[in-house]
């Protein structure tokens, strides 16, 4: 054992770092008190243009929340057909449907996870085939941290007339072609869920997009569909806005995000030295970087996954399982779905398991973490 126990995320770690950063400019908003929509959002939305080089960001409350805005900017509704990969969070079906669409599920890539470009074409094909559906819009997860292949979607995107989300919950920071994840498609979505890599202390997110009408869209829908004025409603719209005191905590956080990125695939390089031997490592997606959301491996088999996790458990290495089940098998979604069998994100899901990664992991705990789980496979 090792002094210090090995946690599956260390914010308070984390907050030790850039305590000093975090205090400032969470004084400056108590100073000013413009508690949502402040000039901390402006700020953020500055920086994380400059960050990964796309034109246009809108700050909004949540990366659920930047999905659907995405969504209703282009009018998705009833009758549209939405498709989207089985193997995600809830999240990224739950909008879709919120929005009266139907999400058409998709399977995935058995090494890298992230959705099989080959089944969302048969996918499309099939919608197109039975007429009951309009095929309008396409939903590419980066998934765990690293990014789709965006070449592939956006081709198909272009081909069947689909606007193309990327749904960048888990992966900002990420890159691929040397060009960072957030103009890889129409528009991109990020979460600031506080366990994702550039997370708040709350919930938040953000829209990143190079067109400037859509961007002018997320902002009035963000905030109840406004015009020029506030108290000018264009549009249904909601409230989408991001509080200043998040925007604060993620300016303090983007103080460190480079070196924070370099930690986690420092981290993720030393699993894979040491368990590609033993399990399934992932497979990295060609000339990318991930952000390491998540390092996931897999297991011979349902079964070994149960022990090894419990064992691992008893002796202090925490893990997850990031997900128990694809979506077309959700109660909530059974019956959206049409019935066609997965079977790449069905297999995933009972034989995937997540190790900690983050960038306060010490090499000590690393090795610890991969000893143990020899021990127990
Ligand atoms: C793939 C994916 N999409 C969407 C979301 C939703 O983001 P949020 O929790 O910020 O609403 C998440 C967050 O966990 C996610 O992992």
């Amino acid at each position: 054992m090792t002094a210090t126990p090995i946690r599956f995320l260390d914010l308070p770690a984390q907050q030790a770092r850039i305590a000093a950063e975090l205090r400032r400019r969470l004084d400056a908003v108590l100073a000013h008190c413009q508690f949502v929509l402040g000039p901390e959002v402006a700020e953020l939305e500055d920086r994380l243009t400059a960050f990964c080089g796309a034109a246009h960001c809108v700050a909004v409350s949540s990366g659920t929340d930047a999905l659907q805005i995405a969504l209703m900017a282009e009018g998705v509704g009833p009758g549209d057909a939405v498709f989207l990969p089985a193997f995600t969070y809830t999240a990224t079906a739950e909008v879709p449907l919120l929005l009266g669409a139907t999400p058409v599920f998709c399977d995935v890539d058995p090494r890298s996870f992230q959705i099989d470009p080959v089944s969302l074409a048969a996918r499309i094909a099939a919608v197109r085939a039975t007429g009951r559906l309009r095929p309008r819009a396409l939903i590419g997860v980066d998934l765990f941290g690293q990014p789709a292949d965006w070449p592939a979607l956006t081709a198909l995107a272009q081909r069947e007339g689909l606007f193309a989300l990327d749904d960048c919950a888990q992966s900002f920071g990420a890159s691929l072609h040397g060009a960072r994840l957030g103009h890889a498609a129409d528009a991109t979505a990020v979460s600031f869920f506080p366990s994702k890599p550039l997370g708040a202390y709350g919930d938040g997110g953000a829209l990143l997009t190079e067109d400037a009408a859509r961007a002018a869209l997320y902002r009035s829908l963000r905030s109840h569909g406004e015009g020029t004025t506030r108290y000018e409603v264009l549009r249904t719209g909601m409230n989408g806005r991001l509080d200043t005191m998040q925007a604060a905590v993620l300016l303090s956080k983007l103080t460190v995000f480079e070196d924070e990125l370099a930690m986690r695939e420092r981290i993720a390089s030393a699993y894979d030295a040491a368990l590609a031997d033993i399990v399934q490592v992932p497979a990295r997606v060609p000339d990318s970087t991930s952000a390491w959301a998540i390092y996931a491996i897999l297991l011979p088999d349902q079964a070994t996954r149960t022990r090894v996790q419990e064992g691992l458990r008893r002796q202090g290495v925490p893990t997850a399982i990031y997900y128990p089940r694809p979506l077309h098998h959700q109660p909530a979604y059974r019956a959206a779905h049409d019935g066609v069998a997965l079977p790449v994100a069905e297999d995933l899901a009972k034989r995937i398991l997540a190790l900690p990664i983050h960038p306060d992991l010490s090499d000590a705990q690393v090795a610890l973490a991969c000893a143990t789980l020899r021990a127990n496979l």
